[in-house]
């Protein structure tokens, strides 16, 4: 049976690479994507996801989003990013892990007229069977279609939300930089109701793809396929020099872990049900605080503390062959 499934982005090496693995493999219905600002600004985001759906010749809608954070924008002091994400290349060149558009042809089909917050509220208003949302950016578009209307729960069946981090941080010392970019509208969604299944940075940094796996990527040599190699190249470089990980030359690609757990739920390990709130100020602005305590209230959150790299790595190859 397929799933139903809205993904939500701010495209992005690794949130490229969920629309195409959300698209290609045939387990997911891929209903809509909506756009927000986060890796880049809102015409950058949405441009690189419609550069997404040219190369893949889909007709899925895109449905842009907003454009600034609820609250942090407008309210000073915040802390500040600190997050490094860039590398020098093999030509020496400063490179960044997203870059500002993709390396794909300009985009030749526009996205709908409908802002995403209001997609949400009339899509979910209206739906006969529920479907599984899959934000992998800032959470700010689904903050506002909560706040218009409330009710929108009730046809969802999961929100798989990429972001947070226990162990592992990256965007300040204490927080993901999903959660840190909107940390307000983050702690809206983790209390909506529905059930949430969060893919933090610990689940994404073990379930690593290597430097093979995207060699294997140009091997299968398909448009789609030489564009997530072309990515994960880079990612490889960037995680490489700023943020190694525990095997050398391999990436987190955070995005598709979310799709590929909905592919196979056993991708994701060590979930536990628990309380998850946001710090939304101090040094520990954005901070995914999780309760590990054996008796504790208002469980929210199924939060998973690792990933299976053998595991992700075949779903997400296998989407291309
Ligand atoms: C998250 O931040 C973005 O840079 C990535 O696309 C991912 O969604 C990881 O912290
Ligand atoms: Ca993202």
């Amino acid at each position: 049976m397929t799933r139903k499934v809205i993904l939500d982005v701010d495209t992005g090496s690794d949130d490229a690479c969920a629309i195409l693995l959300a698209y290609l493999r045939p387990e997911i219905d891929l209903v809509a994507v909506c756009t927000v600002k986060g890796n880049q600004p809102i015409e950058n985001t949405t441009e690189n996801t419609l550069r997404v759906r040219d190369l893949l010749k889909a007709d899925f809608p895109v449905y842009r989003g907003c454009s600034g954070s609820l609250v942090k924008t407008t309210v000073y002091p915040r802390i500040q990013r600190t997050q490094n994400a860039d590398a020098i290349d093999a030509n020496g060149e400063k490179v960044h892990i997203h870059t500002p558009l993709l390396p794909l042809p300009a985009s030749t089909r526009k996205e709908e007229d409908i802002p995403a917050p209001i997609f949400y509220v009339n899509y979910l208003m209206n739906a006969k069977e529920p479907v599984t949302l899959v934000p992998v950016g800032p959470l700010t578009n689904l903050a506002v279609a909560l706040t218009i209307e409330p009710e929108i729960v009730k046809n969802i069946e999961e929100i798989v939300i990429m972001g947070g981090g226990w162990n592992i941080t990256n965007a300040t010392i204490a927080s993901e930089f999903n959660i840190y970019d909107d940390p307000e509208a983050a702690q809206k969604v983790l209390h909506c109701g529905a059930k949430i299944t969060m893919v933090p940075l610990d689940a994404t940094h073990t379930a690593y793809i290597s430097q093979e796996d995207s060699d294997e990527l140009k091997r299968i040599n398909t448009p789609a396929s030489l564009f997530a190699a072309s990515q994960l190249d880079l990612r490889i470089l960037v995680h490489d020099q700023a943020q190694p990980l525990e095997v050398p030359h391999t990436c987190a690609l955070h995005d598709p872990l979310c799709i590929a757990y909905l592919i196979d739920p056993d991708v994701l390990q060590d979930v536990k049900f628990c309380n998850v709130e946001v710090s939304l100020g101090g040094v520990t602005e954005g901070q995914t605080v999780v309760d590990q305590r054996a008796i504790q209230e208002n469980r929210n959150v199924y939060f998973a503390f690792r990933g299976d790299h053998e595991k992700f790595a075949k779903i997400f190859i296998d989407a291309f062959r």
